[in-house]
């Protein structure tokens, strides 16, 4: 496979890389990120160019540069996690949000169509070249907020409540249509919540790690009694990679691990693990819109795919805060802004 991975540079792409040159280094990767706030090439480092891998600083909404791409690789797979992600940011900035996360992905899907299929220019062909696939990277936030019972399965109703998932959303029903009526291969993932390394400190488990590290107060979005299913970075990456090699073309997946934690609980065992007083927990003003609860049901992939997550989540936030514990640096580079120092010398002319 010659991949085009977007949004390589930000938290899961960036894990996805690493994992693939652990786990699939027979293929070729393309990694193109237009490096916004959340995109660091220093999540990257000890990944040398070479003819397995190479970066490209582009945006995805740029259809001449994504059309070169596709050429100058022969891109047969795109994994799309490129995506204005932060909630908080898209209740204070929402255009962004729709320019890249739907237009991008239109852009994307329009340049595969164009390569990919065997007859580009007849309407009612729906022939591809064998052996490509077009991979959304979607949310489970896509499906809204639940109650205290039940569960998100493939076939609930999309129904989103932030600018951030209608963002998303619609990228996925462009997904659809997209197969529906040209008969493009592809799936949507639809994930829980990921942690893990090089997670942005604007995030909930990074930020409190953050601040316990220095100090400083933990700020609780109303009563800290939101429930989220998190799920390991690296078993993100292993269940797309199952859905990339043995997904169903034209079906959507949820992956979830099965852990379901109370906002509050994970900031008490952070600061547990510090050694930190309760006194630092602030509650905050609630979120506008804030999504109760989010719970993943993965049935389908486990059973159809064989994909099973490896992590518990007391190992997967162990090693995670012993991480942010042990990557002090990475920590201020990114806050500071100096992975933009970083990026000039390592790229330039
Ligand atoms: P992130 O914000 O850490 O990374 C996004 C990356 O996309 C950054 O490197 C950024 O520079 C790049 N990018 C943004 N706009 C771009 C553009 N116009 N062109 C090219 N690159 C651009 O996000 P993340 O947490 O790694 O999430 C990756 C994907 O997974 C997103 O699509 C997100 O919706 C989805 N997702 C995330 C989570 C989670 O918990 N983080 C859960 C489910 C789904
Ligand atoms: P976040 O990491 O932003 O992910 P998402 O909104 O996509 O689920 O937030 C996770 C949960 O943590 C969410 O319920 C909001 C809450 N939260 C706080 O209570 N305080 C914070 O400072 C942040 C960033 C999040």
């Amino acid at each position: 496979m010659n991949v085009l991975v977007t949004g390589g540079a930000g938290f899961i792409g960036s894990n996805f890389i690493r994992w693939m040159r652990s786990n699939a280094p027979e293929h070729r990767l393309v990694n193109v990120d237009a490096l916004t706030y959340a995109g660091n090439l220093e999540n990257l480092s000890g990944i040398p160019e070479s003819g397995r891998y190479a970066f490209v600083r582009a945006d995805i909404r740029d259809r001449e540069t994504m059309h070169e791409i596709f050429s100058k690789y022969d891109i047969t797979h795109v994994v799309n996690f490129a995506a204005e992600s932060h909630v908080d940011r898209s209740i204070v900035d929402p255009e962004v949000f729709l320019t890249t996360n739907v237009i991008g992905t239109q852009v994307l899907l329009d340049t595969a169509k164009q390569h990919w299929k065997t007859a580009p220019d007849d309407k009612y062909s729906r022939e591809f070249r064998d052996g490509v696939k077009f991979l959304q990277v979607s949310t489970d936030e896509v499906y809204g907020a639940l109650g205290k019972d039940g569960m998100f399965s493939e076939t609930t109703p999309l129904s989103p409540n932030s600018p951030y998932s209608a963002a998303k959303a619609s990228a996925d029903f462009v997904c659809r249509a997209y197969h529906e009526t040209f008969g493009m291969p592809l799936n949507i993932t639809r994930c829980s919540n990921n942690y893990g390394p090089y997670q942005f400190p604007e995030k909930l488990i990074p930020l409190m790690i953050h601040n316990c590290m220095i100090g400083k107060p933990l700020p609780v979005y109303g009563d800290g009694m939101q429930i989220r299913d998190w799920l390991h970075v690296s078993d993100h990456c292993s269940a797309i990679y199952a859905v990339l090699t043995r997904g169903i073309s034209g079906e959507a997946y949820n992956i979830g691990g099965n852990n379901e934690r109370a906002n509050i609980e994970i900031v008490k065992k952070i600061l547990r693990v510090f050694g930190r007083d309760e006194s630092l927990i602030t509650y905050v003003k609630d979120r506008p819109g804030h999504d109760r609860r989010y719970a993943i049901d993965n049935t389908k992939i486990t059973t159809t795919l064989g994909w099973a997550p490896n992590y518990t989540f007391d190992q997967g936030m162990d090693e995670t805060i012993s991480w942010y514990r042990t990557h002090r640096d990475w920590m201020e580079h990114v806050l500071t802004g100096e992975y933009t120092a970083y990026y000039e010398k390592m790229y330039k002319q």
